[in-house]
């Protein structure tokens, strides 16, 4: 799984077909969307116009926990918009409300994934005992959890419990709900030479997150992208960990 994907969720239209054409063109060969965008179509057309092979992209879609009973269809309906007959990854969105909702929505995903159009599944804003319970229940593991993260939400129990659990935890919104003038921040990113964006999200890959940062500039969707050149030292993550409880 590419550790950095390109984010959609705000995308529609050409927009959306624009700006996951920028980020493929950078570089970018993951792209994060789900049905509750609304913009599978204008994702897949880009990935079909990129010029690049389908294998060469991983895509993520999720969907809605209102689609309980009909995550076959629902899935058919994901794969004719993108525009592929296979997901590398599918998420349930959120976890259903409903009581032993979660258990039966997971358990459809694990039936519609055997038909073997979905190479793996997850879910996406479950606390570290919602995974447990599908685990109990279902006996197969979320490969993934993509969840709120971020330099103000950092907790290193929780990076561990996804870690004993075999979860890969996915971050969202890391740009989005951090303070990018934050002088810890600014102090780490001049002696890089970077912007403190760069400095979030490669804090995120340092911590093992893999990221999904969306922009719709191709100014930022390239420098998003350009989280290699660069290391942060430890006592650099740990001054990013302590903005937590600052
Ligand atoms: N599973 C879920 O429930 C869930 C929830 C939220 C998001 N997500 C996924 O995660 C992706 C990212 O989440 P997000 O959009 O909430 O947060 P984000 O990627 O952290 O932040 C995006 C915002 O930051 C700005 N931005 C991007 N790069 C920047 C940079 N280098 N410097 C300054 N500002 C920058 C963008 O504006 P510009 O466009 O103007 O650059 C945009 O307003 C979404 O697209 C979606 O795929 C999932």
């Amino acid at each position: 799984m590419p550790v950095v994907g390109f984010g959609t969720w705000r995308m529609r239209h050409d927009n959306a077909y624009q700006a996951v054409l920028a980020a493929l063109a950078t570089g970018y060969r993951h792209v994060d969307t789900a049905t509750m965008y609304a913009n599978e179509r204008d994702v897949g057309r880009a990935i079909r116009e990129s010029g690049l092979d389908r294998s060469e992209v991983f895509i993520t879609t999720k969907i809605r926990p209102s689609d309980a009973g009909r995550a076959r269809s629902v899935l058919s309906q994901s794969l004719d918009a993108l525009g592929t007959d296979y997901l590398d990854l599918w998420l349930v969105h959120w976890p259903p409300s409903a009581r032993g909702g979660s258990r039966q929505l997971w358990n459809e995903l694990i039936e519609v994934q055997a038909e073997g159009h979905v190479t793996d599944i997850g879910v996406s804003n479950y606390t570290l005992s919602e995974l447990d319970e599908l685990l109990r229940s279902s006996g197969k593991t979320p490969a993934v959890n993509q969840i709120d993260w971020g330099p103000t939400r950092y907790d290193a129990s929780t990076l561990a419990g996804h870690a004993e659990r075999g979860v890969v935890v996915e971050g969202y919104s890391g740009l989005k709900n951090t303070d990018l003038d934050d002088p810890v921040l600014a102090k780490i990113a001049a002696a890089h030479g970077v912007t403190t964006a760069q400095v979030v999200l490669r804090w995120h890959l340092q911590h093992d997150i893999i990221v999904i940062p969306e922009s719709s500039q191709p100014e930022r969707i390239a420098t998003n992208f350009e989280l290699f050149g660069f290391q942060l030292a430890p006592e650099e993550m740990a001054s990013i960990d302590g903005l937590a409880g600052a």
